[in-house]
């Protein structure tokens, strides 16, 4: 099994992903940090608690970020998750308390105590794997694998979704995206260059409805904002499967294709928040890339199998 903790601003994909995490019996979750982005960081936590409590989930809630690295706070994403992150779903009282660290300091001390087993999954900006690392470097060395779910790398023509050049989690926070993805640690990066290959179809959703008990008539519920989000944004009748792609990996890499090659992010100008891979193996003698480690990207995926893999476990 893969022990996880599973780092997001949750989010109605979050929830899906989250759910996915601990539905299935290969993934054992640890912990769910949170960190500012779709929602605020008050309401992404209490989001994260309240799914605690009615799933009577193990996994403990750490509290993270409430802003960027280095940048002015940004504001949550109201549009595609509503006004407190669950679309028209309101999270309502929770029993449960968050974990007493700070997100970055729980992140450094479990890896600590499990030496080369955990695997941190991040479904949401960065900040606080750049916080940890900043506070415990050698912590690098000790993680399993970083599972990411950001960026765009132009691969089949999928560019950004906040701007043309830009995804949502990397453009939330582009100096700790550079750092997580510069920092000599394995990373696989899940991007719209993947997650858009896969779409949860509102028949798909309703099948889930059900089929897969109260989590599935929630998940369905919670959807329902962000099915008129896509249909107004984009006329799609369903959603790109973002965050739960990053869990399906964990699970099975067959799924995916990956290639290989070191990752900078754009931190300045009109195309901050970009993502570009040096994958031609060609020598740049003057470049600042060959001190960077080589990452993975995502570059296919089965989505048939993804689909069916997701539907099976819930
Ligand atoms: C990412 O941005 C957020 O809105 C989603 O939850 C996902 O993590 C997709 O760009
Ligand atoms: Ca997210």
């Amino acid at each position: 099994t893969h022990k996880i903790i599973l780092d997001t601003d949750p989010g109605i994909d979050d929830a899906m992903a989250i759910l996915f995490a601990e539905a299935h019996p290969a993934i054992d979750l640890l912990a769910i940090t949170t960190v500012f982005g779709n929602a605020t960081i008050e309401n992404g936590t209490h989001n994260a608690l309240w799914l605690k409590q009615k799933y009577v989930m193990k996994a403990d809630v750490a509290k993270g970020a409430a802003a960027p690295l280095l940048r002015e706070p940004v504001g949550p994403t109201t549009v595609v998750h509503g006004p407190t992150g669950f679309g028209d779903v309101r999270a309502g009282e929770v029993s449960l308390s968050a974990d007493p660290r700070p997100a970055w300091q729980y992140i450094v001390e479990t890896v600590k105590a499990h030496p080369g087993e955990i695997t941190l999954v991040t479904i949401g900006p960065l900040t606080n794997l750049a916080l940890a690392l900043q506070a415990a470097p050698e912590i690098a060395g000790l993680v399993r694998e970083v599972v990411v779910m950001g960026g765009a790398f132009g691969v089949n023509g999928h560019r950004g979704n906040v701007t043309p050049y830009a995804e949502a989690n990397i453009h939330d926070d582009p100096e700790a995206a550079d750092m997580v993805f510069t920092a000599d640690w394995p990373v696989v990066i899940i991007g719209l260059d993947v997650t858009q290959q896969s779409v949860f179809s509102g028949a798909y959703l309703d099948a889930l409805r059900d089929e897969a008990g109260e989590p599935g008539r929630f998940l369905w519920d919670v959807s329902r904002f962000y099915l008129r989000f896509y249909s107004a944004r984009i006329g799609m009748e369903g959603c790109h499967v973002h965050d739960p792609s990053a869990i399906a990996y964990v699970i099975d890499p067959s799924l995916f294709t990956l290639r290989e090659g070191p990752v900078r992010v754009i931190t300045q100008g009109p195309a901050i928040g970009h993502t570009l891979q040096k994958f031609d193996g060609n020598s740049h003698p003057h470049d600042e890339w060959a001190a960077c480690p080589a990452q993975r990207v995502g570059v296919a995926v089965r989505d048939q199998a993804l689909l069916a893999l997701y539907r099976d476990t819930l």
